[in-house]
């Protein structure tokens, strides 16, 4: 049986991660799943985040998905590792749920030529430590300086991202991050809803320090994983569909989606358990 690539996030973000593998790998099918009804999940404990995921998880497995992609930086952080290792091999050992923090950190040294590198995150990611974590297996002795940046994610779900209003918390962040090391010549934006807010970040970040463009390293990374596992590709169905779901209110889904997607959508709505 095959089945649609489910994508997941807490809300819209990984949307601008979707967005991309359907720029780079148009044949697939794509089902998309944002917990909308219960974002952000940036300010919450692990236990949270971890139950949240693998309830969504689990919807996309039970849609059909061969294949999940946790396009959220914190499901990523705080829920990949517990449900690769402790859940999937009851649930659905013959399935596979990826992230996005693993490619990322796999070729984020060679963005850098000072080797002093910033991210900019939710307080979640921050804590988590996954970014240091895994840029030191990959990159061992690079410089990694982190910014928690709690009000990015609220001004982008309320329509705020490119209003006057949110120019204070983005200068607020880049100030204090290039505080911690001014040799800082590559930033990631390692939230998935970040891209939104990437015009305020150019303005206020000085010209030589370049952002990474994080939804082009994941679509880059799936389709060499897809090359490298057939057994996992030829599950994947190849038909162009793209279905969307969301947790929380179909209308404002469909009215909002379209800025992180870059086309109109039409979404169904995913009941939670909870
Ligand atoms: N988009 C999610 C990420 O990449 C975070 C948004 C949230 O706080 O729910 O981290």
């Amino acid at each position: 049986m095959q089945g649609a690539i489910g994508v997941f996030d807490s809300g819209y973000g990984g949307l601008t991660i979707l967005k991309e593998l359907v720029k780079q790998l148009p044949s697939y099918d794509y089902m998309y799943l944002g917990d909308n009804a219960r974002a952000p999940y940036g300010t919450r404990s692990f236990d949270t985040v971890y139950h949240y995921t693998l309830e969504c998880v689990k919807h996309l497995f039970a849609k059909g998905c061969p294949l999940v992609i946790l396009a959220c930086n914190t499901a990523s952080a705080k829920a990949l590792r517990n449900i690769q290792q402790l859940d999937l091999p009851h649930i659905a050992p013959d399935r596979r749920v990826l992230g996005v923090i693993r490619p990322t950190t796999e070729v984020i040294g060679d963005f850098s030529h000072t080797g002093h590198i910033g991210i900019f995150a939710t307080a979640g990611t921050v804590a988590s430590e996954s970014y240091l974590v895994e840029i030191e297996k990959f990159f061992p002795g690079t410089q990694v300086f982190q910014e928690a940046c709690p009000m990015w994610v609220p001004l982008i779900e309320n329509n705020e991202y490119d209003k006057g209003g949110a120019d204070y918390f983005v200068k607020k962040h880049i100030d204090n991050l290039l505080k911690k090391s001014p040799a800082i010549d590559a930033v990631l934006l390692g939230c998935t809803h970040y891209p939104l807010l990437i015009q305020k970040i150019r303005q206020f970040l000085p010209t030589h320090i370049q952002i990474i463009n994080q939804a082009e390293i994941v679509a880059r990374s799936l389709t060499d994983y897809l090359h490298r596992h057939p057994e996992i590709d030829e599950r994947c169905s190849k038909n162009g569909n793209r279905t969307f779901y969301t947790t929380d209110s179909t209308e404002n889904f469909d009215k909002q989606s379209a800025v992180f997607f870059g086309q109109n959508v039409k979404s169904f709505h995913q009941d939670l358990i909870h």
